[in-house]
């Protein structure tokens, strides 16, 4: 199953129109290779990609733009295959938040045919960090929603870290409830 955040949609059934437009990168080897590496909090690149493809490819078809470039560029759109958290930038390189648009676009080219648009929101996508204007619509979409994806999945991270503090907690609870019972056994 495979699922954007925030949504209950199986992406990966063939009779969605999303599946459609991406059936052939979704499950694509090197794209699955992006299930290896955390992107924010404990969201993979993968399912980063899927996030903001889908949100990408809503928007865009909500507004009449091209939603299959949407859902495609977004989904090739941080193909940089390492751990941004630990990798060393090598020496005369830009650091990772300049360089991956180009990596990305460079991975997606060697395995993908992309048109125009897909280059360029796989390129551009981190406009303003990267200077270069947009030069379409369905790019534009892409800088926005590839941050507030960043966002909701940090803001997930969270919740899932405070729930489990509660549970934490509510075992600690029950544990030293049942020292207590223990002593009262012990002391009647
Ligand atoms: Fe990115
Ligand atoms: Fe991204």
């Amino acid at each position: 199953m495979i699922r954007a955040l925030g949504s209950k949609i199986d992406l990966s059934q063939p009779d969605t129109e999303y599946n459609q437009m991406v059936c052939d990168l979704i499950s694509h080897e090197v794209v699955c290779q992006m299930k290896n590496y955390i992107q924010h909090g404990r969201t993979t690149t993968f399912q980063h990609c899927v996030n903001v493809s889908y949100y990408n490819y809503l928007i865009c078809k909500l507004l009449s733009l091209d939603a299959r470039a949407a859902a495609r560029g977004g989904l090739l759109h941080d193909l940089f295959l390492y751990d941004w958290h630990t990798r060393v930038t090598p020496v005369g390189e830009h650091n990772h938040a300049i360089a991956h648009a180009g990596t990305a676009l460079a991975n997606a080219k060697m395995y993908f045919a992309l048109d125009e648009k897909e280059t360029d929101i796989i390129k551009k996508h981190m406009f303003p960090v990267n200077p270069a204007l947009p030069k379409y619509s369905e790019t534009v979409v892409i800088t926005i929603v590839d941050k507030v994806c960043g966002v909701m999945e940090v803001l997930d991270y969270r919740r899932w870290e405070i729930k489990a503090l509660a549970r934490h907690f509510r075992y600690i609870r029950y544990v030293k409830g049942i020292e207590r019972a223990a002593v009262r056994a012990v002391e009647e």
